[in-house]
């Protein structure tokens, strides 16, 4: 897989993600579904460099009963991976926080003042179920505000109950949620819906940022796919925010 993506990419690849910050991915080994190994993050952040990113702050889920993680499992595992990078000389700027699943579990911790993973300025990426539209999103995202947070969605477009009901993303964006698109969803690589979306939200001015959502080698295919479409182009003329974080 990896040698694929090194043809694919070549070693003198043009900068073609158009910011140096990329917030999502799943690059700290074996706390969640994304890198096994740190050979294997090593080899992904590696291709992520290529593509002109030279800062990653990497998001493991945290899902309750799925991947139970928190700053105890995340922050070690981030240490452990600078300092076999450094064993590598590989020299990347990366930090971590994480992508909270949106559950009682998780609002819970926000209605508690528990420490949570932000990155920037205290943003903090959350997702939502994919089959069923939550009720607690309004709640979260009024006690996020409430307490000094920055919520970002992690890509939007992926969640089908939305699906062109333009009106529902503006109701977000009003109370102060800001959007993160996957770039692999402007090449197809989840489902086509998802790509139209994706187009729909680029075209309405409503994404705020992008991430890779890598989780393995696979991702690093479609990126190049993605990052070279149409409507990544049209997405670089807009006002996105990932050099802020
Ligand atoms: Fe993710």
């Amino acid at each position: 897989m990896i040698s694929n993506i090194k043809s694919i990419f070549g070693v003198n690849s043009d900068n073609k993600y158009g910011f140096t910050t990329d917030f999502h991915s799943h690059l700290l080994p074996g706390l969640d579904d994304g890198v096994r190994t740190f050979e294997q993050s090593l080899e992904l952040i590696l291709e992520l460099k290529k593509t002109g990113i030279t800062k990653i702050i990497t998001t493991p889920h945290i899902y309750n009963s799925k991947y139970n993680n928190s700053p105890e499992t995340i922050l070690p595992k981030l240490e452990e991976l600078k300092s076999y990078f450094k064993t590598q000389n590989c020299e990347i700027e990366i930090e971590a926080a994480a992508e909270y699943y949106l559950d009682d579990f998780f609002l819970n911790k926000i209605k508690n003042n528990e420490p949570l993973l932000t990155f920037g300025d205290k943003h903090i990426l959350f997702e939502l179920s994919y089959i069923n539209e939550s009720h607690l999103i309004h709640e979260a995202v009024y006690l996020l505000l409430s307490n000094g947070y920055s919520p970002i969605l992690a890509h939007p477009e992926r969640y089908n109950y939305y699906h062109f009901n333009l009106n529902k993303y503006q109701i977000l964006k009003n109370y102060g949620l800001s959007f993160q698109l996957n770039i692999n969803s402007l090449s197809g690589y989840y489902e086509d819906d998802c790509k139209k979306m994706a187009q729909k939200l680029i075209d309405a001015d409503m994404i705020d940022f992008v991430g890779s959502d890598t989780h393995h080698g696979n991702h690093i295919l479609a990126l190049q796919k993605s990052l070279n479409s149409k409507y990544y182009k049209k997405l670089l003329t807009k006002d996105i925010k990932n050099n802020e974080l």
